[in-house]
Formats: C-alpha cells, structure tokens, sequence
C-alpha cells in the first residue's frame, strides 16, 4: 500500500483534531478533548510551536488534490538532565482502516531519523495500561516498559493545584 508521510501545515488542523479525537475515543476518554482547532493553529504554528506533527495519508481516488489523512504522530523535544535530548510521542494514531499496513512502522522510522539527525538518545511516550496491543507493538520493537523496570508513576498538577500554588492575584 502507497502511503506518504509529511510535516503538517496550518491546513491540516482539523484532521489533526479529528484524529486526536478518534484515538481519545479509542482509549475511551473522547469526553476529556477540549481542545479546539484555533488552539491547535496557534499551539503549532505560531512563532514558538508546542508540537509538531507528521502525516500519513493515502493515495484517493483522484477527486481532490488532497490527499486522505489517515494518520499521525504528534511530538516535541524534552530535555533529560542525565542523558541530554529526548524525542516526545505525544500521540500516534492510524484509522482502523489502514491499520497493518506498514504506516505506524513507517511514522516510527521517521521520528527514529529525526531523533537520529537531532541527536536525541530516546523516545519517551505513555500508553494506557489496558491498551495491550500498542504495549506489545512497541515491545516488539523494543521499547522498555519504565512503570515495571523502573517503577517510576506519571504525575500530574491540574489546573486547580496550578492555581492554588501559584501566586495569588492582587486584589
Ligand atoms: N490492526 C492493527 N494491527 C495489525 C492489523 C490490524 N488490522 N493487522 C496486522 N496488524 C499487525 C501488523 O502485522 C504489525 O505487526 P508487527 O508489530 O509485528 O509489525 C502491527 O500489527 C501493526 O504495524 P503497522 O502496520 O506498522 O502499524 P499501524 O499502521 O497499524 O499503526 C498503531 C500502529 C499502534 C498506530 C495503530 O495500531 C493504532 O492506531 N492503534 C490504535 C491507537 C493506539 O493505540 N495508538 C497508540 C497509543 S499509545
């Protein structure tokens, strides 16, 4: 199956959301998307991106000049005190359709070429306990399961314990 990776453009943030909503829905947390498209715009494309994001998409058939978007994976840079730079996977999606094809390897193969070329010494990404096939589709390819070697737990301040640390405003 001919499928094309490339960098996302502004054009590309509604399937953005879409396919950030299909995974949310997938994991069964779709309630929790509250990001709108214009956050999105401005997020990745403004002067200082947050994220970045390649596209997957697939030959149609010939009736628009755009191509089908049937898959993604958004990252960013982190920055390891130990190790030094690290490639984030924020999210990594193929629709259901055009699953088994070779995509998600091919969307893996090109971060590991942009880790390779930023000089970055890992991949770090989370996935939910009960989402058995990704664990195994990334143990297959030699990813380490942190939680269990290393025991470390994922944490998270919300927006409320944000506030309440952070300075008060003047009355
Ligand atoms: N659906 C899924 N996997 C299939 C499949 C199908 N219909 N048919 C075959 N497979 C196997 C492939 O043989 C391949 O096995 P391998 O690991 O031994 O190579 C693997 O599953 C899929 O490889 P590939 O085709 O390169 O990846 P993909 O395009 O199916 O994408 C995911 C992989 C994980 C991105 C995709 O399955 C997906 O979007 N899953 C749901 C969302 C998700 O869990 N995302 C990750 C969140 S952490």
């Amino acid at each position: 199956m001919d499928y094309q990776l490339r960098k996302a453009e502004p054009k590309d943030v509604p399937d953005i959301l879409r396919l950030v909503k299909e995974l949310a829905k997938y994991e069964e947390m779709e309630n929790q998307v509250t990001l709108t498209e214009k956050e999105l715009l401005e997020d990745g494309f403004g002067d200082t991106p947050f994220y970045h994001c390649v596209i997957a998409e697939i030959p149609g058939d010939g009736s628009s000049d755009d191509l089908p978007v049937v898959g993604f994976a958004m990252y960013y840079f982190t920055y390891d005190p130990w190790v030094g730079k690290q490639l984030y996977l924020e999210d990594f999606y193929v629709m259901k359709q055009s699953r088994g094809l070779g995509i998600g390897s091919g969307l893996l193969r090109h971060l590991s070429d942009l880790a390779m070329k930023t000089r970055c010494t890992g991949m770090m990404f989370v996935v939910a306990e009960n989402n058995e096939p990704s664990v195994q589709f990334y143990k297959r390819r030699g990813a380490e399961d942190l939680s269990e070697e290393e025991g470390w737990r994922l944490f998270r301040f919300d927006k409320t314990s944000l506030v309440k640390m952070a300075t008060p405003p003047e009355e």
